[in-house]
């Protein structure tokens, strides 16, 4: 499903998911993100100044932050402030990284992907349909998955600036 506006539109790993909600004390808490029917989990784009929307390369910050907890907080897994960084060879995906309680600018790379093509011509949205875990995303994740495991697949867009319009809908 394309993403309705901006953002990124991620349910990170949808056995994880239903896994912390079924322990008896699991909570998934979350800081400027909703949730979709399907849970997933919508991230608002924070900066896209380095992204180019013609081409689809650079690098997108998401905000925003879903705590997943159980086990009285033995479990607690961050995912927060997501960027999305994609060149020719490929893209990461990366979170504040999880060693830290509070706001750092240390970052940890836990996923990869093959450049996505655009959703739609014309749309400034984007469709990845295999994310793989890497050695930090396992480590996130409780080092539970192997390294390579395959994540949600995610969608994010960017909103047109009203400067560059899509051709199709000039007007006049
Ligand atoms: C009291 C401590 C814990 C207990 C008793 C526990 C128990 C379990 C059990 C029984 C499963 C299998 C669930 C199933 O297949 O239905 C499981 C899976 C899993 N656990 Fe834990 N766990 C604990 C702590 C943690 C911690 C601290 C983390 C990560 C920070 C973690 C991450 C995971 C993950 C990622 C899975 C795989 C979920 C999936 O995709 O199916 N667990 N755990």
């Amino acid at each position: 499903m394309l993403p309705e506006t901006d953002g990124l539109t991620w349910g990170v790993k949808d056995s994880f998911r239903e896994y912390v909600t079924g322990v008896s004390d699991g909570a998934v808490i979350l800081e400027g993100v909703n949730q979709d029917d399907s849970g997933r989990f919508r991230f608002p784009l924070a900066d896209a100044t380095e992204f180019d929307v013609e081409s689809g390369r650079g690098r997108l910050r998401f905000s925003g932050s879903v705590q997943f907890s159980a086990y009285r907080g033995i479990l607690l897994v961050r995912i927060r402030e997501p960027w999305i960084t994609v060149d020719e060879d490929g893209g990461v995906l990366s979170i504040m990284h999880p060693a830290y309680r509070e706001q750092t600018s240390e970052r940890s790379e836990i996923a990869t992907f093959e450049p996505p093509a655009r959703s739609t011509p014309e749309r400034a949205s984007w469709s990845v349909s295999s994310l793989r875990l890497t050695y930090d995303g396992c480590r996130a994740l409780g080092e539970v998955y192997p390294v390579g495991t395959e994540a949600d697949p995610f969608d994010f867009g960017v909103v047109r600036s009203p400067a560059h319009p899509s051709p199709d809908r000039r007007v006049g």
